[in-house]
């Protein structure tokens, strides 16, 4: 057999190369594609090489092959200084699936639909306070909508200053993360020494000792077996042997759930608002199907929001060994990442794929390897129910509370937020 290769890909600099995946990724991938086709490598300054696939049959052999062979946990390390080493994200081979059997559970289908009337709530409460015939920035309410709805569902009813004190140290928390001065900062380092660094330490200290309080509260009650939230029942989850989790391991997970649920679900209902503004057909379908209680509609739209504008446009696998993937063979190493944002915009899946029409997904456009917001395989997002349920939910009662309208007619650009796409101006609007 051939040797190992990389595909081709841009001859520009790492530095030139890693600027445009940071400022402008969608023209950077878009011009890649044309020039290399479904397979090419770029290279990036803190990862190195990364093979981007393109195809739905390359995505399927990343997804169905070995997780042995295709490790996802050593592929995002980069989260290991916020998340910490127990954290499913960042686990791989038995490890990862005993950690990720323990998470499950909550998760499940039917559990879902009793968050509905927490959801709910908490969204009309929130739409309810919304400026008037100015314009604002949606992004900022969801932001507020799903990080009170994530930190509900994760510790439960407790006493609401605590509550408070949580809400405010991860906002905190994420503020410092994402701000890009220190973006740029953190990019000069290694990731030991970013959890060596002593203002990352102090930023992280906050949101851990409000973690940590919880999971002591938690542990001194007598009723948790009567208890929904996620946290009591981690406490009561088992690993094989029997042993429960250790608060290392419960603080690793719970900021796992709550960073992970929170701005990427806050971020998609930001886009799906910022499209459907500028889609009034679909806007008027979405306010119709709401006010009769159907839900066909509005799921379609939350799937073609993350079709369109995915809030990750890729996911990432090392490679443990050569593995041949598109009649190639890759090399032991180096990154591949399924490309969610290009094979989400193919014309042969996806016909007319940059106009914003929820009706494909009632047509059954989109499959298991080229409809993949959520990643795949044994990796999939734990959370992809829940943030649908989610985006559902929150959208409708937008749909049956207020008018809104665009704050300028152009689509909003795409920005960067730290490792997730945007909408740049925030989705501003104007509420009737
Ligand atoms: C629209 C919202 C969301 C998007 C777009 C999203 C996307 C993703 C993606 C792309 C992955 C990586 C999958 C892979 O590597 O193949 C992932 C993993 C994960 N997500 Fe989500 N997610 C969302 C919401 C949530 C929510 C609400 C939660 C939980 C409350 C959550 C928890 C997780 C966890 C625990 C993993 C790690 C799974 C593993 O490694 O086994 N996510 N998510």
């Amino acid at each position: 057999m051939t040797a190992a290769t990389l595909p081709p890909g841009p001859s520009s600099t790492v530095l030139r190369q890693s600027l445009a995946w940071g400022f402008r990724p969608r023209p950077f991938l878009d011009n890649c594609l044309r020039e290399f086709g479904d397979m090419f490598t770029v290279r990036l300054g803190q990862v190195g090489p990364v093979v981007m696939l393109a195809h739905p049959d390359q995505i399927k052999q990343v997804f169905t092959g070995d997780p042995e062979v295709f490790h996802a946990g050593e592929a995002n390390v980069i989260l290991r200084p916020s998340l910490g080493r127990h954290s499913v994200l960042l686990l791989d081979d038995a490890q990862h699936l005993s950690q990720r059997k323990l998470l499950l559970p909550p998760f499940h289908g039917e559990r879902m639909t009793r968050y509905g009337e927490l959801m709910r709530d908490i969204a009309e409460r929130d739409i309810a306070g919304w400026p008037r015939g100015v314009p604002f920035r949606l992004h900022s309410h969801t932001q507020d909508v799903t990080m009170s709805i994530i930190v509900r569902a994760v510790f439960g009813v407790t006493e609401q200053a605590r509550m408070e004190r949580m809400r405010a140290a991860l906002k905190e928390f994420i503020e410092w993360g994402t701000s890009p001065r220190q973006i740029a900062y953190l990019s000069l380092m290694d990731i030991d020494q970013i959890e060596r660094n002593v203002f990352f330490k102090r930023a992280r200290r906050k949101v851990d000792a409000a973690v940590y309080g919880e999971i002591r509260h938690a542990r001194e009650r007598q009723d948790l077996d009567e208890r929904e939230d996620i946290l009591s029942l981690l406490l009561q989850a088992r690993h094989e042997d029997g042993s429960p989790m250790s608060d290392e391991e419960l603080r690793d997970e719970l900021m796992t759930l709550l960073l992970a649920g929170h701005e990427t679900t806050a971020t998609s209902l930001a886009w799906a608002i910022e499209r459907l503004v500028r889609h009034p057909g679909a806007m008027e379908r979405l306010v119709a199907e709401a006010q009769e209680g159907g839900t066909e509609y509005a799921e379609a739209v939350c799937k073609e929001t993350l079709r369109m504008r995915p809030v990750l446009p890729i996911v990432a696998r090392l490679l443990k060994r050569e593995v041949e993937i598109g009649g190639r063979l890759l090399p032991e190493g180096v990154l591949v990442a399924p490309n969610i944002y290009l094979v989400q915009h193919r014309e042969d899946v996806y016909p007319q794929a940059r106009r914003f029409r929820p009706e494909r997904f009632l047509e059954g456009q989109g499959g298991t390897y080229s409809w993949i917001p959520f990643g795949g395989g044994i990796r999939r997002c734990i959370g992809a129910s829940f943030a649908l349920y989610e985006m559902r939910i929150v959208l409708q009662a937008i749909a049956r509370s207020v008018q809104l309208r665009p704050a300028q007619p152009r689509s909003e650009p795409v920005g960067r937020r730290s490792i997730t796409l945007t909408p740049r101006f925030g989705a501003r609007v104007v509420a009737a």
